[in-house]
């Protein structure tokens, strides 16, 4: 590692550090086109090429964001659909100051050898791709892999599995100037305790972060995009936000690097103000302490309110708009730790 030279390493500095600058956060607007099929067909909105570009351009010219994204992942279609004007999605974010970035794994598909467990795959190819991405105005990207938590899971194998291609991709990505958003989900589906979450999310970090290291990846040039540690979705006596907020950064604090780029959370079906109050807490209690910033990379907790509101009315863009812009308010003060319960009944 000593004598390895990092070619663009002043480049993907800069861009980690603007991806996690003061009171902004990431939104992920990555969604495949299954997923985005899903959650549009949920609020009853059919899902084609032409609805899911428009969704995204309500999402990305949305008035103030600005003020509280810092960059918005994107998926493949996206990346190369335009405004109503024609203007690339890249260049329209590019001139709001808002950084484009773009999802690069192709999916998780089932680990041979223990088929209840996933391994995300899309190394094939991806040098080449991410040429294209950064020729488009990417500057970084994002690989997610799952961990399930159930009956003798997550095993060895795969959190390895997952941790070596997080790895692989985290390298390629920084050989062609792009900041590797590193994704190891530790789901929340499941009635474990928060204690089971806290032991496999650190196991799980441990594993992603030793690869990072065998494969030359700068950590300084890198941001972890992490679950945080709470109760499973059907846990008996869920953990409350305090304990799920201490029992986070505590974990990180024992695992991650200090020279890391930043820590951003997912949202991974929290509810929308349950996600801003436990970024709130960590950043109220632990902002001063810890040596990255702790901010939000939420996809469902940002839009779940604007999504509903286009789907009851698709002629009140405005309407959505404003519910996008205010969830991404708060949870820009959230990470700062200036959020409280009372802002929620105000309008945006
Ligand atoms: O990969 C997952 C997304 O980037 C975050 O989505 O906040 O809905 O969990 P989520």
């Amino acid at each position: 590692m000593a004598n390895y030279q990092w070619k663009h390493a002043e480049e993907l500095q800069q861009t980690a550090q603007s991806m996690v600058a003061h009171h902004k956060g990431i939104l992920a607007a990555d969604e495949s086109n299954n997923t985005a099929t899903k959650r549009l067909q949920e609020v009853g909105i059919e899902s084609s090429e032409e609805s899911r570009r428009k969704y995204r351009q309500l999402l990305f010219t949305a008035p103030d964001i600005e003020n509280y994204i810092s960059g918005v992942i994107l998926y493949d279609e996206t990346i190369r659909q335009s405004d109503d004007n024609g203007k690339p999605f890249p260049e329209l974010l590019k001139s709001r100051g808002i950084i484009p970035g773009i999802k690069v794994d192709t999916g998780a598909k089932p680990l041979a050898g223990s088929p209840d467990e996933k391994v995300t795959e899309g190394l094939d190819g991806l040098r080449e791709r991410l040429a294209e991405y950064y020729n488009m105005g990417a500057r970084f990207s994002k690989w997610r892999a799952v961990i399930t938590v159930g009956e003798g899971m997550p095993t060895q194998q795969c959190m390895e599995a997952n941790a070596h291609a997080l790895a692989r991709y985290s390298a390629l990505c920084q050989e062609n100037g792009l900041v590797p958003i590193v994704e190891p989900e530790v789901l929340i589906n499941g009635s474990h305790d928060i204690d089971t979450c806290e032991e496999i999310t650190e196991e799980n970090l441990r594993t992603v972060f030793n690869e990072l290291y065998r494969h030359n990846v700068m950590l300084e040039g890198t941001v972890l995009k992490t679950s945080m540690v709470i109760s499973g979705l059907d846990a008996k006596n869920r953990a409350g936000i305090e304990e799920v907020a201490d029992r986070s950064v505590q974990t990180l604090e024992r695992v991650v690097p200090p020279a890391l780029g930043g820590v951003v959370f997912l949202s991974g079906g929290q509810g929308d103000v349950e996600a801003t109050q436990h970024l709130d807490v960590m950043n109220k209690k632990y902002k001063n302490r810890v040596p990255w910033r702790l901010t939000f990379s939420y996809a469902r907790a940002l839009q779940n309110p604007a999504l509903g509101t286009w789907g009851s009315d698709m002629a009140n863009t405005e309407e959505a708009q404003k519910a996008f812009a205010f969830r991404a308010k708060l949870n820009s003060l959230a990470s700062e730790g200036e959020y409280s319960e009372d802002m929620e009944s105000k309008a945006a």
